[in-house]
């Protein structure tokens, strides 16, 4: 229609100066005028844009170069319950496209093909829908928020992404984002990536062991829904570039072995609300460092204080089977032989000498740690009806009060060790075992032996029950706090929160 408009207004008998001034303003009309003409009625022609003049490059905060639109900058302008339109991909030459806390809705329009685009921030709307083929070309994309769009319904994050591969930063904070971290986020893929923010999503399984050799400095991983991340931190201990990681509220196990002297760029760590297991990690020591890892599994909440001598082999033990969710939510406190506590699977002498093991029907998988030959007070040894492979490590044969070992119903292999005769050993139920000992030798270097350092009885422990029995309020209160973060934008416009920037918990 604009379109139409100009050429008969121009031929208006006007004065040579403004006859020219209007033909120039005609010829430089840029060829971005239809998507933005389109984008301007998509968003309801609001007068408050005052987006009058012909060309789109005269627009309020719109920028253009040689007559191109290259910014779209129209973050907060108050476009509730309109939609973005489909044409936005045809703006070939976009760098900058910010919509953020406006309440748009509707799907977010691909960009497939922008390869001019560099930031995009989409924060805080009601979009309802991501397109999986958004990231196809978008080869110069360096960052881009999805935060606070509580209404999308559920997308993994899709292989288009990999196209962007000079991504310096990728936020989707409460972006409804379901399934697996994709392994692509690594090193190889992202080589620049510095910030990933994918807290408060349906996200589960492990962080990728990709992302060891990552120069990711700010890793936001916390988990605020019923899905939760699992699996052990160790991939962390790696990532050296690390300078904040928000791990709370997600299901985590196995020992977090971290210290400034790996980690030397280290200002922020937030563990609390997991199952993280052994002693506290050094790196909360230094008073740089602002923490928080309350509400573990930890057998000290004390820096520098080791384990009891027990957990410390039951720890190596269920390292070997990767750290089950089974052992971390029941292994709570320092003392395995406490009979208010029960752990899983342990039973005691009145000593405190751990004396039988039963493992049963616990569908671990992993290895059979040689770490059962230090519990020199082991009678029964049952890991029956699991998944476990490898052999049985031929250590056990030292255990002085073994009288039974039943490891039947599971994928061990090879030859099983010479017990004393007293011994009564069940391997049945394993369909390679008593073969060659060749495939998988127990006590591969992968699988550590524990540290004794500890005497038995270092009871610095603070035991956890407490802890854990806070667990809920902090998710609540934590829950309500970003409710809030969100909730601030959906009530009213104007009033930017930093959605999860770490504060400070201790003095
Ligand atoms: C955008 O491009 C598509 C295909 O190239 C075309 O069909 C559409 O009309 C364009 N939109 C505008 C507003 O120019
Ligand atoms: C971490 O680095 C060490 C030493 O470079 C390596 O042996 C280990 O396998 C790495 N761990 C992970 C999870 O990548
Ligand atoms: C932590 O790692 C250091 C080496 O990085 C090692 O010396 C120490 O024994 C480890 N501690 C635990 C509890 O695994
Ligand atoms: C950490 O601090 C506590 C108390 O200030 C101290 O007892 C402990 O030895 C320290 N641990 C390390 C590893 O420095
Ligand atoms: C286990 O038994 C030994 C030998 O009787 C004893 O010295 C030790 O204190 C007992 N208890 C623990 C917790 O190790
Ligand atoms: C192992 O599992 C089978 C079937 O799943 C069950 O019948 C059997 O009782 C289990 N054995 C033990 C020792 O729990
Ligand atoms: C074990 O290995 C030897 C030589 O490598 C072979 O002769 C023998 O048949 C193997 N036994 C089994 C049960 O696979």
């Amino acid at each position: 229609m604009k379109q139409n408009f100009l050429p008969s207004f121009s031929l208006f008998p006007l004065s040579t100066f403004l006859l020219s001034f209007i033909l120039t303003v005609h010829s430089q009309s840029s060829p971005d005028a239809l998507p933005m003409e389109a984008l301007k009625a998509s968003l309801g022609n609001p007068k408050s844009l005052g987006w009058s003049d012909p060309d789109p490059c005269k627009w309020r905060l719109i920028t253009c170069r040689n007559n191109r639109v290259t910014k779209i900058q129209i973050s907060e302008q108050n476009l509730r319950n309109k939609k973005l339109p489909p044409d936005l991909k045809n703006l070939s030459s976009l760098t900058v496209l910010e919509v953020a806390r406006n309440f748009l809705l509707g799907p977010i329009p691909s960009l497939a093909g922008l390869s001019s685009l560099q930031h995009v921030d989409f924060s805080t709307n009601i979009f309802t829908y991501m397109p999986s083929d958004f990231f196809y070309g978008l080869t110069s994309l360096k960052s881009i928020s999805f935060d606070c769009n509580i209404l999308i319904s559920p997308w993994e994050i899709p292989e288009s992404l990999k196209d962007a591969k000079n991504l310096l930063s990728f936020s989707a904070n409460m972006a409804s984002i379901s399934g697996f971290i994709p392994d692509f986020l690594g090193e190889d893929t992202f080589p620049q990536m510095r910030h990933l923010d994918l807290s408060s999503n349906n996200l589960q399984g492990q962080i990728p062991a990709s992302f060891a050799s990552s120069s990711i400095q700010t890793l936001w991983l916390s988990g605020l829904s019923e899905t939760k991340l699992t699996g052990s931190l160790e991939v962390i201990q790696n990532m050296t570039s690390l300078t904040q990681v928000m791990l709370d509220n997600n299901h985590f196990t196995g020992i977090v072995n971290l210290s400034l002297d790996h980690l030397p760029k280290f200002t922020a760590i937030y563990l609390n609300g997991n199952l993280l297991q052994g002693p506290a990690p050094n790196i909360i020591n230094d008073s740089k460092v602002d923490s928080d890892i309350g509400s573990n599994s930890f057998c000290s909440y004390t820096p520098g204080v080791s384990c009891d001598n027990r957990v410390t082999i039951l720890l190596s033990i269920a390292e070997s089977m990767r750290y089950p969710l089974v052992f971390a939510q029941s292994w709570i406190g320092n003392d395995p032989c406490d009979p208010y506590q029960k752990w899983k699977g342990i039973s005691c002498n009145v000593e405190g000498n751990i004396t039988g093991i039963k493992f049963t029907n616990l569908a671990l998988s992993g290895t059979i740690s040689r770490s059962f030959s230090q519990l020199k007070w082991l009678k029964q040894l049952i890991l029956s009806n699991n998944s476990l492979t490898g052999t049985i490590p031929h250590e056990l044969t030292n255990l002085p009060h073994l009288v039974k070992l039943d490891v039947s119903n599971n994928h061990l292999s090879g030859k099983v060790p010479n017990f004393r005769t007293n011994v009564k050993v069940n391997t049945d139920g394993n369909p390679d075992i008593g073969g060659n000992n060749s495939l998988s030798p127990p006590g591969k270097p992968t699988f550590s032996t524990p540290h004794s350092e500890s005497p038995s009885g270092n009871g610095g422990g603070i035991g956890s029950t407490g802890k854990r029995g806070k667990n809920t309020n902090i998710r609540m209160i934590v829950g309500s706090v970003i409710g809030a973060v969100c909730g601030v934008f959906i009530v009213g416009l104007g009033v930017i929160v930093y959605t999860r920037k770490p504060k400070h918990s201790k003095g």
